[in-house]
Formats: structure tokens, sequence, C-alpha cells
């Protein structure tokens, strides 16, 4: 039975996404990195380092830096993304989130965060609905980034619940991997080829929490037949 929603934060509660990538894109340019599409869309819900590192692999300049010069490059990005974050506001909460999240209310649905942004609360008390989640995972306290399935399952346990009773939503195919690795039903917001979600809408807008719900029981019906 569905006792809870966890959320990823950037690309699926407010467009944040766009930020990181284009904050990546400008210290990757001053590395002499030029990145694709593809390669920007691979960083989404990497860890802060984690996304330096497969920059620098992109670049063939894995061993080009101490880990120092790379703190310093990761707090750069960190400081642009922070000054772009300043201007958010509850407008930029993406279309169909407040429904959801009202929707879930009336159902007594407990609700996490999954982010893997040290940011996260910043922009969640930006967008003036940090109050609507029970918890919120607090990325210095893991050991793994996603596609590891730590955060997902710390999410589940924070709440006191089971992997079979929760629903959890991505936007990045490395986050879609966590959720999928921790035994969960994923929600994936995007290309569903790309991120080989259980369910999938093409933009935020699409989430329609009882279409959802059938989905995540058919898939548990099954699982238990
Ligand atoms: C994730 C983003 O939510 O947080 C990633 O999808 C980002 O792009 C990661 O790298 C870490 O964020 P921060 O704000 O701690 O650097
Ligand atoms: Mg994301």
């Amino acid at each position: 039975m569905l006792k809870g929603l966890i959320f990823d934060l950037d690309g699926v509660l407010t467009n944040s996404a766009r930020f990181h990538l284009s904050a990546w894109n400008d210290l990757a340019k001053e590395l002499g990195i030029t990145l694709d599409s593809k390669q920007l869309d691979a960083l989404r819900g990497l860890s802060r380092m984690d996304s330096l590192n497969l920059i620098l692999e992109f670049g063939n300049q894995t061993d080009k830096y101490s880990e120092a010069e790379k703190e310093k490059f990761a707090a750069k990005k960190n400081a642009n993304f922070v000054a772009c974050i300043q201007k958010m506001t509850p407008d930029d909460i993406l279309p169909g989130i407040m429904q959801l999240l009202k929707d879930a209310k009336a159902q007594n649905l407990k609700m996490a965060i999954a982010s893997a942004s040290k940011n996260a609360p910043t922009i969640l008390n930006k967008l003036d609905i940090i109050d609507e989640f029970d918890e919120i995972v607090d990325p210095a306290t893991l050991h793994h980034g996603k596609p590891d399935p730590e955060i997902y399952v710390r999410a589940q346990e924070l709440l006191g619940l089971k992997p079979d009773e929760v629903i959890s939503f991505e936007d990045a195919a490395a986050g879609v991997q966590a959720i999928k690795a921790a035994n969960q039903f994923a929600v994936g917001i995007g290309d569903a080829d790309v991120l080989k979600a259980d369910y999938t809408v093409s933009d935020t807008s699409k989430l329609n929490l009882k279409e959802i719900e059938t989905a995540f029981n058919k898939y548990q019906e099954s699982r238990e037949s």
C-alpha cells in the first residue's frame, strides 16, 4: 500500500537543474573542456565532486589537478550556482507540483526530499515549500552519491516505510538507477528511453497522483504474483 512519496529536487520540483548545468558548463569552458548536451545530461543528479570528476574525465584531464585545486573549482561552481538561486521564488515551482503535493497531503502520504544538493534547504525555502516535507536527507551524511541507492534508502527509512510503500520521483538517469537499486517504484520526468523508470511523464504538468498510483499498484501486484 502506498504510504509515501520521495522527491529529487533539482529538475523535479523546480527547474534549478538548469543553473547547475550552466554553472558546470562555465567552469568546464574555463578548464578548456567543451561539453556536448549528452555529457551535460550525464551530470544530472551527480554530487558536486562526482560532477567535477566526470567533467575532467570528459576533457581527458582526470589526473591534471590536485584535490585542493579541485575543491577550488567546485567552490567556484557552487558560488555561481548560489548566485543564480537567490532570485528563485514560489513562481519557480514546476507546473503540476503544487497539485501533486496537495493530493498527497489529502491522502496523508508522508513526503521526503532525496536531493544530492547541499543547497536543497535554501532552494526549498526560496520556493516556500520546505514545510510540506516530513524529512529532508542531509547529503553530507551519505557515503555514496547517486546512482548508489543510499539516498533513497535513507529517505524511505527516515519516513519509517518499506520499499514497496513508496514512490520516488527523478529527472536524472543516475537517480532512477538509485531508486531501482533501492527496490522502489520510480517515476521519471523526461525521456523514457533515457530514464528507464517504471512510469514516465515528459514533464511535471503531466503528473497525476491517481494515475501514478494505479501504475504503482499494478507493479506491486505483478511482483507479488
Ligand atoms: C543534485 C543536482 O540535485 O545536486 C546535481 O542534480 C548537483 O547537478 C548535486 O551536482 C549537488 O548539488 P550541490 O548544490 O551540493 O553542489
Ligand atoms: Mg534532479
